[in-house]
């Protein structure tokens, strides 16, 4: 694999800035982006208000765990532009999230919103290794979800050429990498793997293809999963995390050179972790939920918003803005299983752990005799012992994540695949 990191020269200089003035900045717009949240959206100055703190009582940045969460319940309450802070006629873009489950949330963009997303974008992507001048392929979904256009608006600004393929037209993706000859490709870390089983369908071997880096995220994705995908493709795999309701993708993004965790860009969104039962605040290294306070959005400021997802934050490396650990699951994927909590990324880690296993599963809740059951239906690769495996897999969840779980062994592309985020739980519990 090419050395890719990119030339210090090229950062933005707040990249290479000491921690103070990290800080001193970080304080400055956060006083701007509370105070700006209060006077604009009613939702936050009542709640502000109810909790009895104002906008002037943020004196360090520290200050902030006095103010209010906000959650995905507040921004559906306010469906669909309740929690715009700007006028309608200055929202130039509306995101969504994908709603799975009620209404989406909706998300707004003003013109400085935009330019100030697609410089992180650009940041996230040199971060990964990509290049001015190169050919990058985006296979995230466009439309709402805000993968495809935080993807291509990123790379127009990097100076890259785009190649906006969007999701789905699995055969289709491999022809224009193979064609087009992109260095770059951002998608999801379940829809490359369907795009490797293309190649390999097709006889093509994919470590001759002319992709040098994979700018995965918008799903928990394992370290186990990295190197499956960076042998198969020859290829840098680099985690990329966002969400909607805080920008989009390009919150945080791993370098290239130490894939050590994902460097929150924290000049433009304050992180913190809170135990999610206690809301007690964690220190750098103790694992929470991550919570966001936005400090340069002007169309849908956040303050303290809780992003259900599950990580630790830690100091920088290859950068001076903090890191957080990759993902491991969403407080609402966690399953409790007869007392254990478990996230599917544990289930990857042990399946990869296993030659002969292919990397897709899902996981199946039901309820027997009113104690809940799993089955991980999980694939083989060709010419592997299907019994041996279900054993091994089954005896590997038990000791290293501690739960039983009967393992359904499958015929190679029987597992449903997906174009974007991948299904890993179909919980059949509360239907029985
Ligand atoms: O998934 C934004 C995105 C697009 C990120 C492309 C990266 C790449 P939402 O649809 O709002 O936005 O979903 C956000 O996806 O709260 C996490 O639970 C999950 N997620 C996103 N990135 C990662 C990642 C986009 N790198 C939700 N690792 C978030 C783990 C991720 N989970």
């Amino acid at each position: 694999m090419r050395d890719l990191r990119a030339d210090p020269k090229t950062l933005d200089p707040i990249e290479l800035a000491s921690r103070d003035e990290i800080s001193a900045l970080q304080l400055k717009r956060m006083k701007w982006s509370v105070a700006h949240a209060y006077q604009n959206v009613p939702f936050y100055k009542k709640k502000f208000d109810d909790a009895g703190i104002h906008p002037e009582d943020l004196i360090n940045l520290e200050d902030i765990q006095k103010f209010p969460f906000t959650t995905k319940q507040d921004l559906r309450d306010n469906y669909p532009f309740g929690m715009f802070a700007v006028p309608q006629e200055d929202i130039m873009r509306i995101h969504a999230s994908s709603g799975t489950t009620g209404k989406p949330t909706v998300v707004g963009y003003t013109k400085n919103d935009l330019g100030f997303w697609a410089s992180v974008m650009a940041r996230s992507m040199r971060a990964s290794g990509t290049k001015t001048g190169d050919i990058v392929h985006v296979a995230y979904g466009y439309g709402l979800f805000t993968g495809g256009l935080g993807a291509h608006y990123g790379a127009e600004k990097l100076g890259c050429t785009v190649v906006p393929v969007s999701g789905g037209m699995t055969a289709r993706q491999v022809t224009l990498i193979q064609d087009f000859k992109p260095t770059t490709i951002m998608v999801t870390p379940s829809y490359i793997l369907n795009i490797l089983d293309e190649f390999r369908k097709n006889d093509f071997d994919p470590r001759d293809c002319s992709l040098d880096v994979g700018i995965f995220g918008a799903e928990p994705w394992t370290n186990a999963m990295r190197a499956e995908i960076e042998e198969a493709f020859d290829m840098h795999a680099v985690d990329i995390y966002g969400l909607s309701e805080v920008m989009g993708p390009g919150v945080a993004n791993e370098c290239v050179e130490t894939k050590d965790g994902l460097h929150v860009w924290e000049d433009h969104f304050y992180p913190e972790v809170v135990d999610p039962l206690t809301n007690n605040i964690c220190l750098d290294g103790q694992s929470g939920e991550l919570i966001f306070t936005s400090l340069t959005k002007e169309a849908f400021p956040v303050i303290r918003y809780r992003t259900r997802d599950l990580t630790t934050l830690r100091p920088g490396t290859a950068r001076s803005m903090r890191r957080m650990d990759k993902v491991t699951g969403r407080t609402d994927d966690m399953i409790i299983l007869r007392g254990v909590n478990v996230f599917p990324t544990q289930i990857e880690e042990q399946i990869l752990a296993i030659k002969g296993l292919a990397p897709h599963f899902q996981i199946e809740l039901n309820r027997d005799n009113r104690l809940d059951a799993m089955t991980v239906h999980v694939e083989k690769s060709r010419n592997s012992d299907p019994d041996e495996l279900s054993e091994l897999l089954s005896a590997r969840i038990k000791d290293v994540v501690g739960i039983t779980a009967k393992v359904n062994l499958k015929d190679a592309g029987s597992v449903p695949r997906s174009e974007g985020k991948a299904v890993r739980i179909l919980d059949n519990r509360s239907k029985e």
